[in-house]
Order: structure tokens, then C-alpha cells, then sequence
């Protein structure tokens, strides 16, 4: 028997203020666009800004549905539209907002399994990392430089 370890590297930013430039054009875009979020049902709002390749941000927020597993999180509204609409361009940069109506969420909100899953495709599929930066509504944003760092053992395509 072996044991392997694996290992993640992620940065963290205290406040907004540290961010990068661009990356702060994106997470306005991306808290403007988790207020119009449609969340009737657990109150908890999401908003992504993508930054593609060929310039354009692609914002996206979740959808709920009074059948609840019809709903889809913000992450791959935003990431299905960027396919849909824009079939070449990579994605460089995906920027997560997340907070409770009910309470102020402090705490880096990071993409749930599903949209590891759906953000690993467009990886592959552009064979370039995706730049990925989460956070709350208030504190600390953390920043993964591809989205393997959050997915080991993710499930590709390579014995399809
Ligand atoms: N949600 C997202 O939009 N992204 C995630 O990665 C986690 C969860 C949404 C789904 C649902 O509308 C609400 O947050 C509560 O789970």
C-alpha cells in the first residue's frame, strides 16, 4: 500500500481593495449582477463574472425553481452562456460573489461540486486554466489559479 498526498495552492486577498484592477472591474460586475439573482427559495444569492479572451465579461446568477433541482447556480449560467455565445474564446477569469439576504455572508463562498464538474469541461475544452477567484459578500477573497487546485481526481474526458 502507497499513500499519495495532494496539494493545493491558494491565494488570499483580504479585502477587495488588494485585488488586481481587472479583477475588481469583474467582482463589481459580478455583486451587481448577484442583487438581480432570482432565489425565492433559499434567499442565498450568486453572481459570476467571466473575463474571456476576446474581451468580453459574461456575468450570470442563479435561477431557482419551485422544483428545486431545476434551478441552476449562478456559476453555470454564466459559464453555459460564454459557450453558447461565444463557442471559441477561452475563459480566463471567473470572479464568485455569494451572500445570504438574511445575514451578512463573511466567509469565501467557492463553486459547489456540479460546477467544479461544468467549469473542468471548459478547462479541457480550451486546454487553459481558468482563473478563479471566490468570495462572500464581506472578508477574505480566495483565489485558485486553475480550477483543478478545487477538483482532484476530477472526471475528464480521456477514457470516454
Ligand atoms: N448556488 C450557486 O449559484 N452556486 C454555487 O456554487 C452554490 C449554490 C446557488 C444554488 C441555489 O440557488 C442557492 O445557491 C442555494 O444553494
Amino acid at each position: 500500500m502507497k499513500e499519495i498526498k495532494i496539494e493545493s495552492t491558494i491565494s488570499i486577498y483580504d479585502t477587495i481593495n488588494e485585488l488586481p484592477e481587472e479583477v475588481s472591474i469583474l467582482m463589481e460586475e459580478a455583486i451587481n449582477i448577484r442583487k438581480k439573482a432570482y432565489a425565492p427559495y433559499s434567499s442565498f444569492l450568486v453572481g459570476v463574472a467571466l473575463f474571456l479572451d476576446n474581451g468580453k465579461i459574461i456575468t450570470g446568477n442563479n435561477q431557482e425553481n419551485a422544483s428545486y433541482p431545476s434551478g441552476l447556480c449562478a456559476e453555470r449560467t454564466a459559464v453555459y452562456y460564454a459557450g453558447s455565445q461565444y463557442p471559441e474564446a477561452k475563459i480566463l477569469k471567473m470572479v464568485i460573489t455569494a451572500g445570504a439576504l438574511n445575514k451578512i455572508t463573511t466567509q469565501p463562498i467557492p463553486p459547489c461540486g456540479a460546477c467544479r464538474q461544468a467549469i473542468a469541461e471548459y478547462e479541457i475544452k480550451q486546454k487553459s486554466p481558468i482563473e478563479i477567484y471566490f468570495s462572500g459578500e464581506k472578508g477574505q477573497i480566495f483565489k485558485s489559479n486553475s480550477l483543478k487546485n478545487l477538483l482532484p481526481f476530477m472526471f475528464d474526458n480521456s477514457e470516454l
